[in-house]
């Protein structure tokens, strides 16, 4: 591939959901300083669409404004996934990209993948390689999918390259580079919005946070949690448990927001120590979960920034597909299981808990390293990323 800077076209960086953006925004500004790469060129799916789930973000994190949105928004997987290809499908002819730059496993991932490997052009998987193994999830389905399309696989810990390696994938496509999602996390934590300032903006009372005890924060949104009406039951009632140990801070997802309302479950949070909260923006959910004695989520992005914040995280789930926050970050798996939570709560409380360490290479610098091999790779500059990376 020894084409020339003018000969090629710009790079296409694809995002679509909340959790793209963090990831995006250091490989935009890493990809702008680095010597010879092309241009560019934002392409957002829709498919978050709020301005809390969305503009927002965009603006804390500071994201050029997308050359173009394909304005998709909600529907099943397979009419969302569907909708994207048709969108993105004369966004790509007319673009003539050199590659397709996706990040994690959204359903934007796989449908710009799926486009982009039809057209015989090139795509890059930032995040690659992460496996729960377990396939009733969507995101399992789009990571395992968009692995076997891309050409130049990132991958964020060491684990990854044997799950790729696993299912064919050949080693010289795959480079260790750390966690983009961390580089954002250093960059934006000095100007992380204080929690105070975030409950009296929502008209939270001051007092709600016990200044002995502190807060924790909770995030929920899987579908394996919130859709099915007893699962979500069963989240609740292990939340209001643990607002008895310490006052929660919920920015809610709009899926689980709904889900509460439909299944007339909001009188289950009405006595309790829990503060629900809209969506918020990165910067005030970085001050949150910087300032949280305790973390609750279902989420694959927050398991892996309380790990570098060093916040110990209870994961609702029976899985993870970042089994390093668990082996040597912050991260316990708790399920649903109401007096595991509460145990764990308690030793927390009581001063313990999983302090962990920051994982190999999640040092702020892994868009660098991939700005530095997409170069090499795409033929501009001499050389990528040396096998060691691998
Ligand atoms: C998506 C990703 C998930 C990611 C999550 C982060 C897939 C399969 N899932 O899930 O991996 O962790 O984003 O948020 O791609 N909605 C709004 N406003 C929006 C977007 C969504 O109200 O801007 C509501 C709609 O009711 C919609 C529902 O949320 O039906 C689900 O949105 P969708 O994009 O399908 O999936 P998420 O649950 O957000």
């Amino acid at each position: 591939m020894n084409r020339s800077q003018h000969a090629i076209g710009p790079l296409a960086c694809v995002v679509g959901a909340r959790p793209n953006y963090m990831k995006m925004a250091p490989l935009v500004r890493a990809f702008a300083v680095q010597a010879g790469l092309p241009v560019v060129a934002l392409v957002h799916t829709g498919q978050h669409y709020d301005v809390e789930m969305n503009e927002r973000l965009f603006a804390d994190l500071g994201l050029p404004v997308p050359a173009l949105n394909l304005e998709v928004g909600s529907a099943t997987h397979a009419v969302q996934t569907a909708e994207i290809m048709r969108r993105f499908e004369p966004v790509l002819d007319d673009m003539s990209p050199s590659c397709v730059i996706v990040v994690g496993d959204v359903n934007s991932t796989l449908a710009c993948s799926l486009v982009a490997a039809k057209k015989g052009v090139p795509i890059v998987h930032v995040e690659a390689g992460l496996r729960s193994f377990d396939r009733t999830m969507p995101e399992e389905i789009n990571r395992i999918l968009t692995d076997q399309l891309a050409q130049r696989l990132y991958t964020t810990e060491r684990t990854a390259a044997d799950n790729l390696a696993r299912e064919g994938v050949a080693r010289e496509r795959i480079r260790f580079v750390g966690n983009v999602m961390i580089d954002s996390l250093l960059t934006h934590r000095p100007r992380a919005i204080r929690p105070e300032e975030t409950l009296e903006r929502a008209g939270i009372p001051a007092d709600f946070v016990d200044t002995k005890q502190g807060f924790g924060v909770v995030t929920l949104h899987r579908p394996s949690n919130v859709d099915d009406q007893a699962a979500l039951r069963e989240c609740l009632a292990l939340l209001g448990e643990v607002s008895m140990h310490l006052p929660l801070i919920w920015p809610a997802h709009p899926r689980t927001s709904a889900n509460i309302a439909r299944f007339g479950m909001a009188s289950m949070l009405a006595s309790k120590r829990i503060a629900f909260l809209p969506p918020q923006g990165y910067l005030e959910m970085l001050g949150l979960l910087a300032g949280a004695r305790l973390v609750i989520t279902d989420s694959g992005g927050i398991q892996e920034e309380t790990t570098a914040l060093g916040v110990p995280c209870l994961t609702i789930r029976e899985n993870t597909e970042r089994p390093i926050t668990i082996e040597q970050g912050t991260n316990t798996l708790v399920g649903r299981d109401r007096s595991r939570a509460v145990a764990c709560v308690v030793d927390i409380m009581n001063g313990g808990g999983k302090r962990g360490r920051t994982p190999e290479l999640w040092d702020g610098h892994a868009a660098e390293r991939i700005a530095q091999d997409l170069a090499g790779w795409l033929g501009i500059a001499d050389a990528g990323l040396e096998a060691g990376y691998a």
